[in-house]
């Protein structure tokens, strides 16, 4: 298999839209209503969304691809967070950042597909000049919290994540980063 990953351009935004409604529901726990989930998407995962991911330097949205379809993505979030757990939790972090979204299509689960999309955002973190990488993940949710174990992101706090009506039990997880 031969695998690319570069940053999104515009052309991508309606391969992610699809490919996002398709992986986001894998990271929801139960108690998700569909009405809920569909929610999400459209607010947060839709094509004009992933084209405002593509051009704003608020973000970095990279895509892992073979010749013809694409296998995941992931996008780093620089802008300052408003919230009071992360505030405080990283008050003492330096420069940090969000790793906001990691999504890999189920066909290519396990098959390193993650660790070159998690590797690029990090790059991509640090030639930003970050400090620290963050991000929350369901607690249960365990390949993905072994994923990022792995990859040496340590619980450092329990978080409330609300997804439309529904308020999830996660973990926020912090890495330190080498900057470029
Ligand atoms: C999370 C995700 C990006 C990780 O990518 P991946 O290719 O599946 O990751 P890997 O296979 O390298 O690592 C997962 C690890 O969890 C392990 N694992 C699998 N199922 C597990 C389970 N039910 N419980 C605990 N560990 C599990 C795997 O064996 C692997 O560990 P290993 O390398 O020691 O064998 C991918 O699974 C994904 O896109 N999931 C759906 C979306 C998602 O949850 N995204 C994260 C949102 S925060």
């Amino acid at each position: 298999m031969t695998s690319m990953i570069r940053h999104a351009a515009p052309s991508h935004v309606e391969a992610l839209a699809t490919l996002a409604a398709l992986t986001f529901p894998l990271a929801c726990p139960p108690g998700h209503t569909p009405e809920n989930i569909a929610d999400h998407i459209r607010q947060v995962l839709s094509a004009e969304r992933f084209l405002e991911y593509v051009t704003s330097e608020d973000f970095d949205l990279s895509v892992a691809s073979d010749d013809d379809r694409l296998m995941g993505y992931t996008l780093a979030d620089y802008r300052a967070s408003n919230d009071p757990d992360v505030r405080s939790h990283l008050s003492n972090a330096g420069a940090y950042a969000e790793l906001s979204k990691l999504y890999v299509h189920p066909d290519f689960h396990g098959a390193g597909i993650a660790q070159g999309l998690r590797d690029k955002a990090l790059a991509d973190m640090a030639l930003r000049k970050m400090d620290t990488a963050w991000l929350t993940v369901n607690q249960l949710n365990d390949r993905a919290n072994s994923f990022y174990e792995k990859s040496g992101f340590t619980v450092i706090a329990e978080k409330k994540y609300r997804v439309g009506n529904v308020v999830d039990d996660d973990y926020l997880r912090v890495r330190k980063l080498n900057r470029g």
